[in-house]
Formats: structure tokens, sequence, C-alpha cells
């Protein structure tokens, strides 16, 4: 199953099919991560935030040292955490998950929010998550978007990490960050279904670009397992008409039809399965192609509903108001 690459602005080339880490279960993820290079994936995107990076390591180590696959074959993605934006925090807590990978780089680290909260040390609670160490209450740092990018940027410089990444940005800060950086960011990760389009928001990367990642490709079905109101409200898009029947004609599943909505018009795709089956199916997502009229009717579901916002884990930190 061959995947294509997406070219970056800085040369290197990413995979445009990866496996999400998010509610990868530790007991199982390392067996998963290596089952998932046996199958074809090369892109792995994981996080501090997932709790499971030294297991995912484990993965790939299994898979280098039975010679299934080389490390520069990998495209292997982290995440800044929201604890970890003061700047004096960003290198050593890289380098402590790179430790967990097991790993002496990053093929791309992304700040997972534009979000800095207070330091939390790691020997205290790790992964963090949004309190401080009272494990109570939420409080902001005071570091800038920026001071953090620079700090990724030096990380860049120093080989630690060939890409940088954003993640959960607005337009606007899309185009702060081109104001201020020394290396333009290289991808940006959001939420992307048929029920959140964001069209503006793809455009304007591309034109600048910047490779947008979607994530929770399947809108309200990874949110059920977080037992969200909103996504038990919402009808399921696997289980929608307009998925289900542009999959029947292409002899295709619902969950390859929303992925290849993104492949199609050029957005990565990291869908996450716990089961071998899917895992396999969520890879075979570039080989067919889907009409302009079926594409525009996929997009044309937009209810601009967005599952992964903190306000709906009851965090009080409006980000994408
Ligand atoms: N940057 C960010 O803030 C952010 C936020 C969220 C996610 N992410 C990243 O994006 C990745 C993907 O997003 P996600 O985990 O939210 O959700 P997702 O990939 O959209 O959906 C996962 C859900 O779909 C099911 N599923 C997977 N493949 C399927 C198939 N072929 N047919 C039917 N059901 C299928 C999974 O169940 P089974 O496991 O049982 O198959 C699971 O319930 C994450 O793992 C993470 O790496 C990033």
């Amino acid at each position: 199953m061959a995947v294509p690459n997406v070219k970056l602005n800085n040369g290197k080339q990413m995979p445009l099919v990866g496996f999400g880490l998010w509610k990868v279960n530790n007991d199982t993820c390392a067996d998963q991560v290596y089952n998932a290079i046996k199958t074809g994936y090369r892109l792995f995107d994981g996080a501090c935030d997932y709790g499971n990076e030294k297991e995912a390591g484990q993965g790939v180590k299994r898979a280098i040292d039975e010679g299934l696959v080389k490390r520069e074959e990998l495209f292997i993605v982290s995440k800044l955490w929201n604890s970890f934006h003061d700047k004096e925090r960003v290198g050593p807590i890289c380098k402590r998950q790179l430790a967990d990978w097991g790993l002496e780089y990053f093929d791309l680290f992304i700040i997972h929010f534009p979000i800095a909260l207070k330091y939390v040390d790691p020997s205290v609670r790790y992964p963090p998550g949004f309190f401080i160490e009272d494990n109570k209450t939420i409080e902001l740092s005071k570091t800038s978007l920026e001071t953090t990018y620079h700090a990724m940027e030096e990380l860049y410089d120093a080989g630690l990490i060939r890409a940088i990444g954003i993640s959960n940005y607005t337009g606007a800060l899309i185009l702060d960050v081109e104001r201020y950086a020394k290396h333009l960011p290289q991808t940006l990760q959001i939420e992307h279904h048929p029920y959140l389009v964001q069209q503006d928001l793809i455009d304007l990367c591309h034109n600048r670009g910047i490779a947008v990642t979607a994530y929770s490709s399947f809108g309200p079905q990874s949110f059920l397992e977080m037992n969200m109101q909103s996504a038990q409200d919402t009808p399921l898009l696997m289980e929608h008409d307009v998925i289900k029947g542009i999959a029947a004609k292409h002899g295709k599943t619902p969950a390859q039809v929303l992925l290849r909505w993104s492949t199609q018009r050029n957005i990565a795709v990291i869908p996450k399965s716990n089961n071998q089956t899917r895992l396999a199916q969520n890879l075979d997502v570039c080989g067919f192609e889907m009409s302009e009229a079926e594409l525009k009717s996929i997009s044309a579901l937009d209810k601009d509903l967005r599952f992964n916002n903190p306000t709906n884990y009851g965090f009080p930190i409006p980000i994408f108001s």
C-alpha cells in the first residue's frame, strides 16, 4: 500500500497517512505500533499528553531491531504539552520525550495547544494534564506563544526536531507566527471532518506553504469514547447517508471515504484504531478518486461543530471563542 508524501516547506517529506496514538492503551501500545509498522504505517502521531510514548517507542525499537524498517524511514511526531511552554522548559521536556521514545530526534514536534499553563514538575505528575501541581486548579503561565515558538526553533537549529508544527491555532495566530518566526512552521494540525470543515483556515495555510494535518477525521466517533454529550447528540458521520452512498459507489467503507475526503485535498490524516482490521483499512485511503461533486457534497455537511475544545472537557479556556 503506497502512501504518498507531502513535501514540507523545508524540503522534508511527510507521509499523507499516519497512525494517531491518542487513547491507544498502554498495555497494547507497543504491539500496536509494531503491527502498524508491519502493516505499512510510517508516521506515528504521539504526544506527552497521550501518556504512551515509552510504549510506542518500544514498538518502534522492536520493528527496527527486527529489520522491518530503518529509523530514517519512519516519521515520528510528538507534541509539546501546555505545561512546558516556558522557554527554559521546552528543551528539557523535549529531551525527556525523546528518551521515552528511545530516539535521537523527532521528525516533527508540535505546539499541542496555543495555551501556556503553569509548569508542573514531571516528578510530581506526568503527563500533567490541565491542572497545576495540586491536581485541582488551572493556572496560566505568563509565557507568550512567541517565546515558546523561539524555544522550538532552538530545538530545530540543534537538530533535535526536524520540523516545527503548531496545532489548534486559528488564522490570526498563524498570521502572527509569520511575523516572528525565523523558521516558518512546517505543519498545522487541526480538528477537521465534514462537520468542521474550516476551509478558509486550510486555504490560508496551503497558500503559505504550511501543510495541514487533520485530526479526529471521523468527527463525533472519537469523542463517544470520552462520553462527550455533543458527540452523543450528533449523528455519526460513518452512518450518514451521504457518506454511506459514496462509500457504496466506490466499494469502500465510510471510514475510508472520510479519510479520502482529506487526502484527496492534500490534507494529511492520522486515524487511530485499536483494531488491526480497521488499522489496515485506514491506511488504504489514497488509491481511489472521488468526483468534485462528491467532495463538495461531503463538505456541504459542515455544521461548524467542534468537539476537541477545552471547554467541552470543563476547562474554562475558550481558545476558539
Ligand atoms: N492536536 C490535537 O489536539 C489532537 C486532538 C485529537 C486527536 N489528535 C490526533 O489525531 C489522532 C486521530 O484522532 P482521534 O483519535 O480523535 O480520532 P479518529 O481517528 O477520528 O477516531 C477514532 C475512533 O474511530 C474508530 N475507528 C477507527 N478506524 C475506524 C474504521 N475504519 N471504522 C470504524 N471505526 C473506526 C476508533 O475505534 P477503534 O479504536 O475501536 O477502531 C475510535 O473510536 C489521535 O489519535 C491523535 O494522534 C490530535
